[in-house]
């Protein structure tokens, strides 16, 4: 059945759970580098990728909504479980929120939107010196790209205390949390 238990999950949990990780933890890091190595060229790639995150998180959402989250393998204390519950949320929210504080940011900025070619947003040119742009709204895209960043540098924090927090229930509490991510009966 393709439901969530206490020792399976499902394959779509599976699926689109290590999708989403490998596209977004390739996405943070794309984002850091291009920006701060100024690679303009990798910059639509970032914003048709982040599009496309979107609309699988969106699902994920939805079935998160639904069914709610996956039972805990076993017992934990008080604050593992609060810290856990924390971190799964500022995933699925920061990631479902990056892709809408990006396109706003691009499209209020005047830069344009395209979707794997499919422009969703005009460039607005500055017709005055055509390679650079005029917002249409300066302090919005500023806001936007604060939110950007910020978050962005929020949810590689949140990855690496998830990473650590599976390979903790791993090899410290050797139970099944990371099998059972991986598809095993626990
Ligand atoms: C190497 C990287 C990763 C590993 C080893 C890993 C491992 C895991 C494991 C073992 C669980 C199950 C936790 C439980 O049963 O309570 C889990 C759940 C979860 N992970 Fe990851 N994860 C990784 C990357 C990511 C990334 C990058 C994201 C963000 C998109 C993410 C989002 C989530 C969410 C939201 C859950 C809650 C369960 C669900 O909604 O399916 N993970 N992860
Ligand atoms: C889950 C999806 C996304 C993730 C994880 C992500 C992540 C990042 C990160 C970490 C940065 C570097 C921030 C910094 O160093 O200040 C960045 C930059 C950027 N992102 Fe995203 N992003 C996503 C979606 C999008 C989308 C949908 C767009 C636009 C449609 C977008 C447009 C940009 C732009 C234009 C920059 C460069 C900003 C600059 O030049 O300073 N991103 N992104």
């Amino acid at each position: 059945m393709n439901v969530d238990t206490k020792t399976k999950l499902s394959r779509t949990t599976i699926f689109l759970h290590w999708l989403l990780a490998i596209m977004v933890m390739v996405m943070l890091a794309v984002g850091v580098i291009m920006a701060e190595a100024e690679i303009y060229s990798l910059y639509p790639w970032h914003k048709s990728f982040g599009q496309l995150i979107f609309l699988i998180v969106l699902v994920q959402a939805v079935r998160r909504l639904k069914n709610g989250w996956p039972e805990p393998v076993s017992t934990y204390s008080h604050v593992e479980r609060v810290l856990a519950r924390s971190v799964h949320y500022l995933l699925l929210v920061g990631v479902l929120l990056m892709p809408v504080f990006g396109f706003l940011m691009s499209a209020l900025g005047g830069n344009g939107v395209a979707f794997f070619g499919l422009q969703l947003v005009a460039r607005n040119p500055d017709p005055a010196n055509l390679s650079k742009v005029i917002p249409l709204n300066g302090p919005l895209a500023e806001l936007m790209l604060a939110a950007h960043g910020i978050l962005g540098y929020l949810l590689i924090l949140a990855v690496v205390l998830h990473i650590l927090g599976a390979f903790k229930h791993h090899l410290i509490d050797k139970d099944g949390t990371l099998r059972r991510m991986l598809g095993d009966k626990v």
